[in-house]
């Protein structure tokens, strides 16, 4: 499946495909909504952005955002999900290699990821991506969701 899919760069063409890949999930509104809305303010700063869609017969399945910070010279992975018609192929694997592939060439001393501590998929995929347990964060989603952080130095 990978050698047939493509990633590009994100356009404002690929927008629709954001919301239809979480409903898809089944993603609460504030979170899918957040998504379209960091998805049309990420893509206005490459500098510091990367926004990237994974393309299968010309359909956009799979999205990453990837943010560099400045400051302390890591880079963030602010959202990633698969369309799971489309999931357990390698295609999350290939856009967080080019989530890393950005934080390298923007010289990050790694990469870091939040999600929720329920997210057992999630979790599997960084760990399987050889992302390290790094600290719980309460009520990061919601009072009664913690999140959990995984990083990954270079
Ligand atoms: C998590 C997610 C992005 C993984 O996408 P994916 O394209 O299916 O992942 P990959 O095919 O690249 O998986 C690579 C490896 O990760 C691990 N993995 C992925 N999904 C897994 C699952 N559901 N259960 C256990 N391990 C899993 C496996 O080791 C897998 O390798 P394998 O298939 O050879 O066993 C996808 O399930 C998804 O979109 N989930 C909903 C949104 C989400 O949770 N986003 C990430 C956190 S915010």
């Amino acid at each position: 499946m990978k050698s047939r899919v493509s990633i590009v760069d994100y356009s404002n063409s690929h927008r629709p495909a954001i919301r239809r890949i979480l409903e898809h999930i089944g993603w609460a509104e504030q979170y899918i909504t957040a998504s379209e809305h960091n998805a049309d303010v990420f893509s206005q700063n490459s500098d510091i952005y990367g926004v990237y869609i994974a393309i299968h017969n010309d359909i956009a399945i799979a999205f990453i955002y990837v943010q560099f910070h400045i400051w302390n010279q890591l880079a963030q992975i602010q959202g990633l999900a698969v369309d799971p018609t489309y999931q357990r192929q390698g295609i999350a694997s290939a856009l967080v290699d080019k989530a890393e592939a950005f934080a390298r060439l923007k010289k990050a001393r790694g990469i870091y990821v939040d999600t929720p501590v329920l997210n057992a998929k999630g979790r599997s995929f960084y760990e399987a991506a050889g992302y390290q347990f790094a600290y719980i964060m309460p009520r990061y989603y919601e009072d009664t969701l913690d999140g959990v952080t995984y990083q990954k130095f270079f």
